[in-house]
């Protein structure tokens, strides 16, 4: 028994003092591993009588017990002064500059709609989308443009192969303006919302590439008329452009969905081999530049929506973004927008921050 205790606290007096965690396991190894003499010491118990046993079994158990404690608490004890050791020599210098990780940009077609979107929420308009992939009652038949239309060819438009479920064929939008039909059949009316978005025309030069941006502008609602149209659009400009000298010019025009059907022209003058927008194109040095389509939505196209055209009126119009973009940051060849060359987007890129707020102005810094 005392032999036994002697033991037990020599071995608990050598695990208090191991001073590397190694050292610790050696020392569990020769007192609890396999070989170890409190394991020889258990395995003893089995060959006694039950008198016997009875007396032992406690005491080896007990220097079992001591000597795991005592393991388990040199342990923590160990593990604790490394992490104080860690603390004190591992220090971050917050000081250093941050690692120059490669950078992405926002797109300038994507910030011109957050700029836009931006505009027209403070004008009470809500944003909507629509598909890329139409079917032509959407993009042609319910805007006033039936099967024979002469319009339709005007519209270089890449068919699919298929129809839908009810027969219609699908094609690539030609335009944003389907997105006035699945509004005004989808929320009724009144409506003001503006729909930008990607569209598509079979066509390719420097300022036509087959997949461009617009976005469309509707409102529907009682005794709405051009003047309406003409002083949105002069607001959403000036906002725009951060001018207030942008002079417009309503020329008649055709569309099958409007009528009246608007362009609308902008004054610009030559800077520096620039054209910057502001002033009247009859100004001297001053020319007009066609900017956009619009008009009072064609009553048909009220009808094919399902709203009776006697009760709802409107005005819609539908404009390149690519187009504001490119007047706005000064960009001149369209194609280079869809390269994804990292150095164009590096230099017409924006910064996430910059984000357009009505309140820090619209006109980030290109
Ligand atoms: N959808 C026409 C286009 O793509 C633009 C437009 C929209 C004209 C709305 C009038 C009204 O050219």
């Amino acid at each position: 028994m005392d032999e036994l205790n002697n033991r037990t606290q020599t071995a608990v007096a050598a695990i208090e003092a191991a001073a590397t965690h190694d050292a610790l396991d050696t020392l569990r190894v020769e007192a609890l591993g396999k070989q170890g003499w409190v394991s020889q010491l258990m395995k003893t118990l089995g060959k006694m009588t039950p008198e016997e046993r009875q007396e032992k079994a406690p005491q080896i158990q007990g220097a079992r017990t001591a000597i795991a404690d005592a393991i388990d608490a040199r342990k923590a004890a160990l593990d604790a002064a490394e992490l104080e050791r860690k603390l004190a020599t591992e220090t971050i210098d917050l000081t250093l500059p941050a690692p120059q990780l490669p950078k992405g940009s926002v797109h300038p077609v994507s910030q011109v709609m957050d700029e836009l979107a931006e505009i027209f929420a403070d004008l009470g308009f809500a944003v909507n989308t629509g598909p890329e992939i139409e079917d032509d009652w959407h993009n042609f038949t319910a805007l006033n443009m039936p099967e024979s239309h002469p319009a339709r060819a005007m519209h270089d438009t890449f068919y699919f192969p298929d129809h839908d479920a009810d027969g219609r064929r699908m094609l690539l939008r030609t335009h944003t303006s389907p997105v006035q039909i699945r509004t005004m059949v989808a929320e009724g009316a009144p409506v003001r919302i503006i729909a930008p978005g990607r569209v598509y025309r079979s066509d390719s030069d420097a300022t036509h590439t087959p997949m461009f941006h617009q976005v469309e502008g509707l409102v529907i609602d009682k005794g709405i008329h051009l003047g309406h149209l003409k002083w949105t659009l002069e607001t959403f400009l000036k906002a725009f452009f951060e001018r207030e000298d942008i002079v417009l010019r309503l020329r008649p025009s055709y569309f099958p969905f409007t009528e009246p059907s608007v362009e609308v022209d902008v004054g610009f003058e030559v800077v520096d081999g620039r054209r910057v927008l502001g002033g009247s194109g009859d100004a001297p040095g001053h020319a007009w530049m066609e900017l956009l389509g619009s008009g009072v939505v064609n009553r048909r196209v009220i009808e094919f929506a399902g709203l009776d055209p006697d009760e709802w009126q409107g005005f819609a119009f539908g404009v390149g973004v690519d187009r504001l973009a490119m007047l706005k940051y000064g960009m001149d060849d369209l194609r280079a927008f869809f390269d994804g060359d990292r150095r164009w987007l590096d230099h017409y890129g924006f910064s996430p921050f910059d984000q357009p707020t009505l309140s820090a102005g619209v006109g980030a810094k290109a």
